[in-house]
């Protein structure tokens, strides 16, 4: 395809929620065109959300989504990032390795590389329920997410995930506390092993573990739920995809999520100026991710 042709084909496509199976749909999308694929697909034996591919078996699992990550790879820009969003399942008492399973699949198969494994910590505490029945095990506070890349080169932005410093780095910064610049000790007062010193950066390196509580506290999509009497039963918090877009891409680029569900990853797109594609099954999700964004954005222009 010439390059207008892919620009015409892109423009058709993107602002969108498309409704199909993703694998179909991903097919008419033309090669490298997207920067950021960023999702959460159904997880092994989980939920059904009324259509076909609605509970898969864990031991199926890297065999169901081979064909879409063969398509999500081709779609991909060689500087591109594939961030997905995944969580395991216990099976006769332990706990599957299917996830594990689709990580090593990705890498050694398709030909993703993993950047970094990050953990998404939700920090809610509810009565422990898991120690009931034999299973002997805490609750699971910790969801997956994967980055991957595509090439050996991908985009990456720092400054906007950047935390606030600790009490401990911001009294090292300022020249006092724990740990002394000029011998080159950090606040713990270990040795640095390097003859860097560390420089106020304007916040720190926020690290690997993203702590986000997974409330419903979107009244937007409350309200939308409620009006239309359907919800989605497995949204992820807009601050977690707001990661991953504001590290993984820049302003304009182009964010997909081939599960789209309620539409989180192409709300967060949109609040931060990147343009967003969702597919997603279920035509109700795919209806109700296009009326949560329109009244996300009421008066505004997304785009659309
Ligand atoms: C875990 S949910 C995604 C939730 C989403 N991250 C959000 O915040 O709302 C997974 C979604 O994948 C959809 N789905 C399942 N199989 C699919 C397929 N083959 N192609 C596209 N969407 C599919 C389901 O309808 C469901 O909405």
């Amino acid at each position: 395809m010439e390059q207008t042709q892919v620009q015409r084909k892109l423009e058709s496509l993107e602002n969108s929620f498309i409704c199909g199976n993703c694998e179909d749909v991903l097919k008419v999308f033309p090669q490298e065109c997207i920067d950021l694929v960023l999702t959460s697909p159904p997880y092994a034996d989980q939920r059904d959300y009324g259509s076909d591919d609605s509970l898969i078996s864990p031991d199926q699992y890297v065999q169901w989504f081979a064909p879409k990550a063969q398509e999500i790879h081709r779609v991909l820009k060689e500087n591109g990032s594939f961030v997905l969003n995944i969580s395991d399942k216990v099976v006769n008492g332990y706990q599957h390795l299917f996830v594990f399973e689709l990580v090593l699949f990705l890498c050694k198969d398709i030909g993703f590389h993993l950047v970094r494994d990050y953990i998404w910590y939700n920090p809610a505490t509810p009565p422990n329920v898991f120690s009931r029945g034999g299973y002997g095990r805490t609750k699971k506070s910790h969801e997956y997410c994967f980055w991957f890349s595509k090439g050996p080169e991908w985009t990456f932005n720092l400054d906007p995930i950047r935390k606030p410093y600790g009490k401990d780095m911001l009294k090292y910064l300022q020249g006092k506390g724990k740990g002394d610049r000029n011998r080159n000790t950090r606040p713990s007062t270990h040795n640095f092993d390097c003859e860097k010193v560390w420089n106020d950066n304007g916040g720190s390196d926020p690290g690997s573990v993203i702590e986000i509580g997974n409330t419903n506290s979107n009244d937007v999509f409350a309200k939308l739920c409620k009006e239309r009497g359907i919800s989605h039963p497995a949204r992820f918090p807009e601050k977690l995809a707001e990661f991953f877009i504001l590290s993984g891409t820049d302003e304009g680029d182009i964010v997909l999520d081939p599960f789209s569900g309620s539409g989180t990853t192409a709300i967060s797109a949109a609040r931060n100026n990147r343009r967003w594609i969702g597919i997603d099954a279920n035509q109700d999700y795919c209806e109700l991710a296009s009326a949560r964004m329109n009244l996300e954005f009421e008066g505004a222009s997304n785009g659309d």
